[in-house]
């Protein structure tokens, strides 16, 4: 029978975006009493961990995937960088903003690639995040531009003529300093985002919303 019980013994699946938001959202789990010894274990290979008492389990995935698991229900929760949630804007609930891994999606280029932004030229932009970019340059900024995919060291692109400028995450900005760029404007603001499929939502409403409420209560008397 579909009763309490039931939906008790159901595991609750977390995916974590790999490194250091699964390292902090850990941490963070762990201050609200949510553990998982398994996992300490940096020699392991396993894949999937578990908690038995709570019912729960967790595990890693590269970032841009933690979406996908999410939106077809491998995993009930997610944690991710919003980049990735604007990027693959995949069908999940945003529930919360956990308020680390804070950075900045920008417009970054040579200071002289100023000139061209202003002017609305034809421009080639590399990115890491195509569907960011091409949402910023068509649908904000009504400029036609053309896209070139990188997966990563995008900060390349402007130094080897490969393109005008990039759209990539800044934090400290210290990589465009060292390589001669700078922020030429800001698309948004970004941090970890957790992200919810949206049948679990529903069928486990109460574990999801005192989970929530048990996060967002701890990382309030943190601020
Ligand atoms: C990210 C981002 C920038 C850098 C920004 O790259 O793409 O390159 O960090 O950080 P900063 O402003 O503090 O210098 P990441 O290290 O993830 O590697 P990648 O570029 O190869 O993806």
């Amino acid at each position: 029978m579909m009763d309490g019980k039931f939906n008790d013994e159901r595991y609750l699946t977390f995916a974590l975006g790999k490194g250091r938001l699964a390292n902090k959202t850990l941490e963070v789990l762990e201050q609200i009493g949510i553990t998982c010894e398994e996992m300490k274990d940096k020699n392991s290979r396993k894949l999937i961990f578990v908690n038995e008492e709570l019912k729960m389990k967790f595990f890693l995935a590269k970032g841009p995937d933690v979406p996908t698991y999410v939106e077809l229900g491998s995993a009930d929760v997610g944690v991710v960088g919003y980049d990735t949630v604007l990027e693959e804007n995949r069908n999940v609930y945003e529930v919360l903003d956990l308020g680390f891994g804070k950075c900045r999606m920008c417009v970054c280029g040579p200071a002289s690639a100023r000139e061209l932004l202003l002017h609305h030229e034809r421009i080639r932009v590399a990115s890491k995040y195509p569907n960011i970019a091409k949402d910023y340059f068509y649908n904000k900024k009504h400029q036609t531009v053309d896209i070139i995919k990188l997966n990563g060291s995008v900060e390349l692109g402007p130094l080897v003529q490969l393109s005008d400028v990039i759209v990539d995450i800044v934090e400290t900005g210290s990589t465009l300093k060292e390589n001669g760029l700078e922020v030429l404007e800001e698309v948004c603001p970004l941090s970890a985002r957790m992200i919810v499929n949206p049948v679990s939502m529903q069928m486990e409403k109460a574990r999801i919303r005192d989970l929530v409420l048990r996060i967002r209560e701890y990382l309030s008397k943190q601020a």
